[in-house]
């Protein structure tokens, strides 16, 4: 092993005097994530050409599928220092997580990319308005991780470990659920129809940051583990963590999340309606399509699903492939129709959400802000 760590008398020796930068939250995750493999083919922060590539066509300069950027932001005047390095220390919100090894350093163009990734420069998107923030100089190059931290879940969040455990429950096929809201009777509807077709399913709520008013991700992990425990068969069902930033990206974001459950061991990814969307910006159906069209190039099968609902009428959960009845008259649950009932202590109807996972979120969002909704 080559690395700061061999060169000194403890295992971080070598980094004295080394450069160090202070990851944010979304960064000490991509580090990790890069670190882990669960980014494979990229297993560095991105140079000046990998970023542009990524940006206009959505590859790696080597031809590889690659469909969001992933830099490393440092402020302007650590640029110096850190190009001259040989390591550079990365510390995180728990202390020193690893180094990377510069290999380049760049500016970007926050508008362009915002552009190119989001499809437009709006700030009211949070994608957009995350990015904004950034630095736009960037630091490339490989990381090692040597201290990944502790995430607060007990369940699995590496690509070996979940591979592992997949593998112990003999599953040939294997379906992965992205989210980043609590369970409703859509999402059951689609990981049921899945659990018709595969051999397992993997549900994998991402759990790194989100926009300020979805729902904290412990809150979601704990309103799944009641789901689970009630509605699903346990020996076809894995619950993993999926610890990196929500982007909004829609589409190309539908490809990251395909490309990275793929190397943590699924074979299958159900994509829906408006799958990793916001507001409005993507047409509905644009994330599904394409998936469809870069499955083979991801080694991934999609599962695409129609928009589902409840129909009073069929008395099921249906959609627009099984129903006959105007979808209008559909009811479904918006994310924020579903956090102002929460808030407001009002019904929440089985056919949109489990009792038991309603019950639990209603006490912990009165919970985690107190003296409303009373
Ligand atoms: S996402 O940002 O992670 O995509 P969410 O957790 O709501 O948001 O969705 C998880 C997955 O379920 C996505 O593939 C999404 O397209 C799908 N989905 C959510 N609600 C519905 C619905 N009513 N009909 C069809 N698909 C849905």
């Amino acid at each position: 092993m080559s690395g700061p760590g061999t060169t000194g008398n403890a295992a971080w020796g070598g980094l004295a005097g080394a450069p160090q930068l202070v990851l944010s939250p979304a960064a000490e995750m991509e580090a990790r994530l890069l670190a882990w493999g669960a980014y494979a083919p990229l297993t560095a922060f991105m140079d000046r050409a990998q970023y542009q590539a990524v940006l206009e066509w959505m590859h790696l300069p080597d031809g590889e599928l690659f469909p969001l950027p992933v830099v490393l932001p440092i402020a302007p005047e650590q640029r110096t220092e850190v190009t001259r390095a040989r390591w550079v220390g990365l510390a995180g919100s728990g202390g020193l997580r690893g180094w990377l090894e510069p290999t380049d350093c760049f500016r970007r163009d926050l508008e362009v990319e915002a552009q190119a990734v989001y499809g437009t420069t709006d700030p009211r998107h949070p994608g957009v308005a995350e990015l904004l923030t950034q630095s736009p100089w960037c630091v490339a190059g490989p990381v090692t991780v040597v201290q990944p931290g502790i995430l607060p879940y007990p369940e699995p969040a590496d690509p070996a470990g979940v591979r592992a455990a997949i593998q112990a429950r003999g599953w040939a096929t294997v379906a992965a659920f992205q989210t980043r809201n609590p369970v409703h009777r859509a999402h059951e509807y689609l990981h049921k129809v899945a659990l018709e077709v595969v051999d397992g399913l993997l549900v994998h709520p991402l759990v790194g940051p989100t926009k300020a008013d979805d729902l904290p991700a412990p809150i979601r992990l704990e309103a799944y583990r009641i789901a689970l425990r009630h509605y699903y068969p346990p020996e076809r069902v894995l619950l993993a963590v999926y610890p990196a930033p929500m982007r909004y990206a829609g589409p190309r974001e539908a490809l990251l999340h395909a490309l990275v459950r793929r190397n943590y061991g699924a074979t299958h990814m159900i994509v829906g309606r408006d799958h990793a969307g916001v507001g409005g910006y993507y047409p509905a159906e644009a994330a599904a399509e394409w998936l469809a069209h870069h499955a083979a190039e991801l080694g991934i099968t999609p599962l695409v699903f129609d928009a589902v609902g409840y129909c009073r009428r069929c008395a099921a959960l249906v959609s627009r492939r099984t129903c006959p009845h105007p979808a209008e008259k559909w009811e479904t649950l918006s994310g924020t129709e579903l956090r102002r009932r929460l808030a407001g202590g009002e019904p929440i109807p089985p056919e949109w959400m489990r009792p038991e996972v309603a019950a639990y979120l209603r006490r912990a969002v009165l919970a985690a802000s107190p003296g409303q909704g009373g």
